[in-house]
């Protein structure tokens, strides 16, 4: 790239400029024309240790980061002084969309990103979508339908207990207790919050009882691996009516505890991991990605969802908890992330 000092073969200098892309919480939370909505709007958003633990790693790995944060000010910044590598997780803002903006603005600009590229980013978003790409590749996905309404309730086949998220939201957003339901009534009264929380159309799903797992993976092409399988389980509610919700995931410390291994037996252990490294490459994911997973009444592994930019909070990110549970530490992910980036935009030496 241009950037680059003159006279330093990049193949052979390691030590890269890397702008860090991330949205923050506290600047989202401070703009007036956001100040109305559910109070988990914001969930999604990171917090002002998670970029400097990010910063801190890739200093830490000889690298030289600078802050870039993300929206306008990133295309600015994209245009002024493009770094060598872009240090992408930037949530974006305001449409299904949102997490493609960054690595768009990239690709525009050929400036080499991590993770995932558009496409991925937004297709991994909408829940349905993702889906419909894993169903496509043969791999199984709890049945569910896409509805603008509780009017258009009466017309889903779908058997009982079900449960009712937002389309295109992560962190839980939206996702309570109350979003695994036993009959139409309450299902009726989920979507039509989310409806009015969320402005977007809802995705109801068959409840899969069984054990929850979110898998970490790295990596790219043949060598993408998973990092470990985590099982996610209640300490205080009932196994079969688990929900990893909004309520669970801010008081993760009282409400959850973490297996790694997860307790299933080694085959079942096997096929959730397949499942998730199947998931992983049919979704194209890049650098790195969670993907959860849950076993359905039979105990059979099923999608639930992809995270191509998995949270990076060091202390209560899954994706750390869980790596760090096999002993990767945080700079080791972030070194991971880096020189998959790295090897796939031909940049190392
Ligand atoms: N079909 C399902 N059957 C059983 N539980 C489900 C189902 N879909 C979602 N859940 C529960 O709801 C939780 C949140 O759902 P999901 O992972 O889709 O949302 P998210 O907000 O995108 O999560 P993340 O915080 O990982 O981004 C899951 O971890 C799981 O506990
Ligand atoms: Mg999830």
């Amino acid at each position: 790239m241009s950037a680059r000092r003159p006279g330093l073969n990049p193949r052979l200098d390691p030590r890269l400029d890397i702008g860090i892309a991330f949205d923050l919480k506290r600047e989202l939370e401070a703009r007036p024309e956001l100040a109305r909505g559910p109070d988990d709007r914001f969930e999604e958003y990171d917090s002002d240790a998670t970029v400097d633990a990010v910063a801190a790693a890739l200093s830490e790995l000889g690298h030289h980061p600078r802050r870039m944060g993300g929206g306008r000010k990133f295309v600015e910044e994209a245009l002024a002084r493009p770094p060598e590598l872009v240090f992408n997780f930037a949530e974006g803002h305001g449409t299904r969309s949102r997490e493609a903006h960054v690595p768009a603005v990239c690709e525009m600009l050929g400036i080499p990103f991590t993770h995932s590229d558009p496409l991925t980013l937004a297709a991994t978003l909408d829940k349905s979508v993702a889906k419909t790409i894993v169903a496509a590749a043969g791999l199984a996905v709890p049945r569910g339908a896409v509805v603008r309404g509780a009017r258009e309730l009466a017309a889903l086949d779908l058997g009982w207990p079900r449960i009712a998220k937002p389309l295109f939201e992560g962190s839980s957003m939206g996702v309570r207790r109350s979003s695994r339901v036993e009959d139409a009534a309450a299902l009726a009264r989920e979507v039509e919050r989310l409806s009015n929380d969320y402005g977007e159309p809802v995705l109801v799903e068959e409840f899969l009882e069984g054990t929850e797992v979110t898998v970490g993976i790295l990596g790219n092409g043949p060598r993408a691996r998973v990092v470990a399988a985590m099982e996610v389980a209640p300490k205080v509610d009932d196994q079969k009516r688990f929900v990893y919700s909004l309520e669970v995931k801010r008081d993760w410390e009282n409400q959850v505890e973490y297996h790694v291994p997860p307790r299933l037996d080694a085959g079942t252990l096997r096929a959730v991991e397949t499942l998730a490294l199947s998931a992983y490459r049919a979704l194209e994911c890049r650098d790195v990605a969670r993907i959860d997973v849950r076993l359905d009444r039979a105990g059979r592994p099923c999608f639930i969802e992809a995270n191509p930019l998995p949270g990076l909070n060091p202390r209560t990110g899954d994706l750390c908890v869980l790596a760090g549970r096999v002993g990767i530490s945080f700079v080791e992910i972030v070194r991971a992330i880096v020189e998959a980036a790295i090897e796939r935009h031909n940049l190392g030496a």
